[in-house]
């Protein structure tokens, strides 16, 4: 079969048809590595992404690292109290300055050769550099990029000119701020490695619980399915389901509260929220055909008296995961069968993948006369 060009490959999506008329985007998006590579340069460059949450990095010298399309960053709070985003990358030689995951530092020290940089990135003192000519210390501080907070979460950009990130989150801020997050607070984190496209665990969460009867049972047994509602705005969906008490007293028990809530923000970002609990979702593409997803847990009483009752919370969690991970994969298989070209969407339940695929397919499709530029 003859290789198509990535501008052919994003002309055979129509961004434009109505859900009724709309395919999904095709198969080659979610295998193609040229595709996961104009993703990593559009839209994991240009949109917020979420770094940490903002109780990691309230005092001085607090800090977290990540990973944003591939660049190291460090964000970190300053003596001034201003939270401040930078490339964790030493203008020395490229070490990464900051090795640990979060912490505390009264200055950001390099491991390698010992150059320190102040909270505010600017470079303090380079250890046996006397002599060294064409070298200024003040235009060698850490390179710095956007960071931003809203709610318990902190964000990075990579792209200097991004909209401010409530801009960016439009509608998802008014839309949450009812649902009290603030008072909730970090228990603990699961990660998962998968063998799929990050595309496909989106979906998979977009199918507005398309498949919870048929894949979750547990969990199908709290949630009215007939009454889940789906509503796309902006750049998230929200889809919520009222919960029902169930015979198995086991997840009615986990899940409480008279709603479950299921936020997608675009690209990647998932919080999924009951009565008194909070998880998010960060599904991180790693190349085509993996992903790693990170859920860190959040409960509104994290005592040591609720410790049991919170682990089994995570517990049920782990086992719904358990289920969509397999099905993920399965799908990873078949998206590279020769079978398979594109599927069409369900008009009641996947209203949220088919706005997930026109953002995605709008960044792509804007991005890629500056992909090509640079790739000649
Ligand atoms: S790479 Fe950081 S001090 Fe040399
Ligand atoms: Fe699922």
């Amino acid at each position: 079969m003859p290789e198509h060009s990535v501008q052919e490959i994003l002309a055979s999506y129509n961004d434009h048809a109505s859900l009724a008329e709309a395919w999904t985007i095709p198969a080659s998006w979610y295998v193609d590595e040229r595709i996961a590579e104009l993703e990593r340069q559009t839209v994991f460059s240009k949109t917020w992404q979420m770094v940490g949450r903002v109780d990691q990095v309230e005092k001085p010298g607090q800090f977290v690292t990540a990973t944003v399309a591939g660049e190291p960053m460090v964000v970190v709070r300053g003596n001034d109290g201003v939270l401040r985003g930078f490339y964790n990358v030493c203008r020395h030689h490229a070490a990464a300055v900051v090795m640990e995951p979060c912490g505390q530092a009264s200055i950001l020290h390099c491991p390698y050769h010992g150059w320190n940089y102040g909270l505010d990135g600017s470079l303090k003192g380079m250890p046996e550099f006397e002599g060294v000519k064409n070298f200024a210390r003040e235009q060698n501080g850490l390179v710095p990029v956007k960071a931003a907070t809203w709610e318990k979460f902190v964000f990075v950009n990579l792209d200097p000119n991004a909209v401010p990130l409530e801009e960016f989150l439009g509608g998802l801020v008014r839309r949450a701020a009812p649902l009290g997050w603030g008072t909730l607070h970090y228990f603990d984190r699961s990660v998962y490695d998968i063998h799929c496209n990050w595309k496909v665990f989106v979906d998979n969460f977009l199918d507005g619980g398309y498949h919870v009867p048929h894949l979750h049972k547990g969990l199908n047994s709290v949630l009215s399915y007939k009454d889940y509602t789906i509503e796309n705005e902006d750049r998230y969906c929200l889809q919520s389901s009222p919960m029902v008490s169930s015979e198995d007293s086991s997840p009615s028990d986990m899940r409480r509260g008279s709603r479950a809530w299921y936020f997608w923000q675009y690209p990647n970002l998932m919080i999924n929220c009951y009565e008194g609990y909070m998880d998010t979702n960060l599904v991180l593409p790693i190349d085509a055909d993996r992903c790693r997803v990170i859920f860190d847990f959040c409960f509104g009483d994290v005592s040591e008296a609720q410790r049991e009752h919170n682990l089994r919370s995570v517990a049920a969690s782990d086992q719904t995961q358990d289920e969509d991970l397999g099905i993920c994969e399965a799908v990873q298989r078949g998206l590279k069968s020769r079978a398979y070209g594109a599927g069409k969407l369900s008009v009641r339940r996947e209203a949220g993948e088919h706005l997930f695929h026109r953002l995605l397919a709008a960044d792509l499709k804007g991005g890629l006369p500056q992909f090509a530029a640079a790739a000649d």
